[in-house]
């Protein structure tokens, strides 16, 4: 079986074939993403290739790329391909400006009894939430338990997400074309449950220092975030940018008299000699972070917790 996989995977990365050899061998899998091949600095599945050669011969058979290690930890959605028929083409290249006129207009919240079965529930917001497998993944573990919301700036994405959501047939799990920076507060204020988790997730990093007012985290956002947030109420926060990472960590530490780092509640939660988080705590990957480590890239990661 391994080896017949072995096969069909280096010609194929259809999600169906994906998803089939992570049930066929689940903990192969669970292993491939976190093998680098010494050479190609690559990914590769050592384990569904019966090894003939070198360990350069079995990277060269099988590498991974980092939409089929994102179609691997993600296989158990099972989302269908069929629809880029519906959503277009979703090919995201450059950054948009969330500073221009067309994204200066503050998305209003929608009427949360048509989006959530049950709206008074705790809700995870996560800002720039891309193509949404993230939340999915979280909506499909707390199904009864958890609504959650992504607000994410690229309108092809949301439409992606929200035909994903439909054929999920998910409840709790909601998308929204929104520039966060400005409408995160009108939005989350009329919630009529508690904000329990907000994740930042790799922002983009607008590099430039006169583009630095275009990253997604300013002032006003952070002081929304940290009064909207109910007692206890946490924000995750992580990038593979250092630079961008210390930026929102500045903002977040700054606020010392309401937010306490998670190590210093959680003593399983261990952080490195900078502060940084050792491991993801949400249990599953984003897509940017499962492309970063893929490519061998450190991600930088702080959790915060609101004093009860
Ligand atoms: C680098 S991607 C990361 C996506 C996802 N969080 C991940 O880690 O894979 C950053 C996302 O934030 C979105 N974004 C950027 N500025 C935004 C804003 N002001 N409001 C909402 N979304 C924004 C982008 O469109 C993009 O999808």
């Amino acid at each position: 079986m391994a080896s017949s996989l072995c096969l069909h995977l280096q010609t194929c990365s259809h999600l169906g074939c994906i998803a089939a050899a992570k049930a066929a061998a689940p903990s192969m899998v669970a292993t491939a993403n976190k093998s680098l091949c010494p050479f190609l600095k690559r990914p590769f599945l050592p384990n569904f290739c019966l090894p003939s050669g070198s360990s350069a011969d079995l990277c060269e058979r099988q590498p991974l790329r980092s939409p089929e290690l994102v179609a691997l930890e993600y296989a158990d959605l099972n989302l269908s391909h069929k629809i880029f028929e519906e959503a277009g083409h979703v090919r995201v290249r450059q950054h948009v400006n969330p500073l221009s006129s067309s994204f200066s207009v503050p998305t209003p919240a929608p009427n949360w009894d048509e989006v959530f079965k049950d709206p008074k529930l705790p809700l995870m917001v996560d800002i720039g939430s891309g193509s949404g497998r993230f939340l999915l993944w979280l909506a499909k573990k707390h199904l009864d338990s958890r609504n959650f919301l992504g607000l994410e700036i690229r309108q092809k994405l949301v439409k992606r997400a929200d035909i994903w959501v439909k054929e999920l047939g998910f409840s709790n799990v909601h998308f929204m074309f929104a520039n966060a920076t400005i409408s995160f507060k009108q939005i989350i204020s009329s919630y009529p449950g508690p904000l329990m988790l907000v994740s930042i997730l790799c922002p983009d990093p607008h590099f430039k220092k006169r583009h630095h007012k275009r990253r997604v985290l300013q002032k006003p956002l952070v002081e929304s975030i940290v009064d909207s947030l109910m007692p206890g109420g946490q924000v995750f926060i992580q990038s593979d940018v250092l630079e961008v990472a210390d930026d929102m960590r500045l903002w977040f530490d700054s606020e010392a008299n309401v937010l306490k780092h998670i190590d210093k509640l959680d003593r399983s939660l261990l952080c490195d000699k900078d502060g940084w988080l050792l491991k993801n705590p949400m249990g599953i990957r984003t897509e940017r972070e499962i492309h970063a480590e893929s490519e061998g890239s450190n991600v930088y990661r702080r959790m915060y917790q609101k004093y009860t």
